[in-house]
């Protein structure tokens, strides 16, 4: 996301029930982590990683993503919610992100619709991390038509303004089935890593990487 406002109609929706969840999830599925560093790939306008500052107090974030507008709105967000000694963010491409060292955790929300080739998402998260490490991935599944993806838009945007829904409704497109999220893990030897469907618009990853 290059476009400064379309950055902008995106940081402005209320993402707010689907990024606490998501944070909520990482915490019911790790509760022992209570500490270390958490990185978040795609991390746009730094809503994730401020909910997770908050309800993680003890743990650091690293957020990355490759819009410069993005990081600009999230940098601005993550100063304006008082948590700049545990949130940084850095604008780059994951796909070349070096860390001097491996972190303990990554998540990452509505990435890999946007990605050509998810199979250097995997590959980079396996890199990136600890061995052990704790693993929080979520996006949106692909519906079976364009028809189906249109009904979902309906369904769950219909107040939204115009660029939001059309976005929606291009990643609903863009985005991945569950058997084809199965097939990645596999080819990557992640297969220990669990895939679930949670709801009619969304699959999820999680489990530790070993
Ligand atoms: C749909 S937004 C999701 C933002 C955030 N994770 C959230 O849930 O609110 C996807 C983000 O991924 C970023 N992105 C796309 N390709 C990327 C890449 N290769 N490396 C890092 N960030 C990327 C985009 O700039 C955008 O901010």
């Amino acid at each position: 996301m290059e476009d400064e406002a379309q950055c902008l109609a995106y940081a402005k929706a209320d993402f707010e029930e689907e990024n606490q969840s998501f944070v909520t999830l990482f915490r019911d599925s790790y509760p022992e982590m209570t500490e270390g560093h958490v990185l978040d790939l795609g991390c746009g306008p730094g809503d994730i990683p401020i909910r997770f500052a908050r309800t993680l107090p003890g743990c650091r974030v690293t957020g990355v993503d490759a819009s410069a507008a993005m990081i600009h709105l999230a940098e601005a967000a993550v100063q304006a919610a008082g948590v700049a000694d545990r949130v940084t963010l850095r604008c780059e491409r994951f796909q070349s992100l070096q860390l001097p060292e491996p972190a303990d955790a990554v998540m990452s929300n509505s990435l890999v619709h946007h990605l050509p080739n998810p199979f250097q998402f995997w590959h980079q998260l396996k890199r990136l991390v600890k061995p052990g490490s704790c693993v929080l991935v979520m996006d949106l599944l692909r519906p079976e038509s364009p028809e189906a993806a249109q009904a979902i838009v309906d369904r769950y945007a219909a107040g939204e303004p115009p660029v939001l829904r059309r976005d929606f409704y291009n990643s609903l497109l863009a985005a991945f089935t569950e058997d084809e999220v199965a097939a990645q893990l596999a080819e990557l030897n992640l297969s220990r890593l669990l895939i679930d469907v949670p709801d009619d618009r969304h699959w999820v990853v999680v489990g530790r990487l070993y």
